[in-house]
């Protein structure tokens, strides 16, 4: 079974909701139907009743089995206006400014999430990464102890030595462009968490440079040490080594010459990579040379789940993702 197999399976157990922001795209209507179908999670749609009823006659959407929200008059509106407010207070935002983000369905989801009336809201499938990425972080919040949003990927490679259905997690390969030692640490304990939480797996982090345990000097590598120092100070039980060139990491006979008394000799799960540029280049080379799935980007670090799409995304996509983002609660 692979692991996005597993993880449907894990996540239906759960019987959580989505919130679904985008009830008025077709593929997200489509994707309603599906995951209602195999029962992945129950949904909530968000915008006009009209053209939701509409479009869920086009594509045999049952609307009875789903809740269906329009923010322009939804009950709990004014007292999510006058939350927001509160939030944003540090920015002294204006009403009518709070009554503009509500009526947004990516903000107003994100506040269901904030209620627990729903355990992630999923959008991107018309809206940017940036958009759905701000409306998260503004009212969702960090999840205690981290410093940053990030993401990673899910990387199923179909063959490496001896192992079919290989699965790593890399990150960041999609939101923070150059991080600071302190958020590569906070990076690496967000993905430990969703190594544990979609794939119950032991994480094992290689905090990654192109010098390992002090071959090279610069700058760059002294980043990653301290990241890695950092790391350690706080999650002294989560198994972990740096700095590590690629091949230390994940080559157990490399690993045995080059950091002998690391914590993962060469067998590490996930792959801290130093920056932005690093990260996207390489899931991108796993995915076109060792012919890899590449699932994500998995956003991590919130107080409780939100999830981007791609805007080519299909409504098969979006049953992934929710599948995925009903776990990341734990
Ligand atoms: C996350 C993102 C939306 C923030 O953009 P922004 O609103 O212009 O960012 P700002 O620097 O003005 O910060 C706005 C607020 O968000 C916070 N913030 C920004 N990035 C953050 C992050 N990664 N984690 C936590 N908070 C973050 C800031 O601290 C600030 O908080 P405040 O208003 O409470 O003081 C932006 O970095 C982004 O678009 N990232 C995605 C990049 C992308 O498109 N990648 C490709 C995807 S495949």
């Amino acid at each position: 079974m692979n692991a996005l197999t597993r993880i449907k399976d894990r996540a239906k157990a759960k019987k959580r909701r989505v919130v679904l922001p985008e009830g008025t795209e077709p593929r997200v209507v489509r994707a309603a139907k599906k995951i209602l179908s195999e029962e992945i999670a129950a949904v909530t749609l968000l915008g006009d009743e009209q053209e939701i009823e509409k479009l869920a006659k086009e594509h045999g959407l049952n609307l009875n089995k789903v809740e269906v929200i329009n923010p322009n008059h939804a009950p709990e509106f004014n007292e999510f206006v006058a939350e927001f407010m509160e939030i944003r207070k540090k920015r002294n935002i204006t009403e009518e400014q709070a009554k503009t983000a509500m009526l947004n369905t990516l903000f107003f989801g994100a506040m269901l999430v904030r209620h627990d009336r729903a355990d992630a809201s999923i959008a991107g499938s018309v809206n940017t990464t940036g958009d759905v990425l701000r409306a998260a972080i503004q009212v969702i919040g960090l999840k205690e102890g981290i410093n940053s949003v990030s993401s990673c990927f899910m990387m199923t490679v179909p063959k490496y030595r001896d192992e079919f259905d290989k699965v790593y997690l890399y990150a960041d390969c999609a939101v923070l462009p150059n991080p600071t030692a302190e958020q590569l640490a906070s990076i690496a304990a967000s993905t430990a968490d969703t190594m544990k939480n979609l794939l119950g797996e032991e994480p094992r982090v290689a905090f990654l440079s192109f010098s390992t345990k002090g071959s090279a000097s610069h700058s760059d590598v002294t980043k990653v040490k301290t990241a890695y120092e950092l790391f350690k100070k706080d999650y002294p039980d989560i198994r972990a080594d740096g700095e590590l060139q690629v091949d230390a990491a994940i080559v157990p006979e490399v690993a045995k010459s080059k950091a002998p008394d690391g914590q993962i000799g060469g067998d590490a799960n996930i792959l801290i990579f130093p920056d932005l540029d690093a990260g996207n280049i390489a899931y991108k080379l796993t995915q076109r040379l060792a012919n890899a799935t590449a699932t994500g980007p998995i956003i991590q670090g919130l107080a409780a789940p939100a999830n981007d799409l791609s805007r080519g995304c299909s409504a098969e996509d979006i049953l992934d993702v929710t599948a995925i983002a009903m776990l990341m609660k734990g």
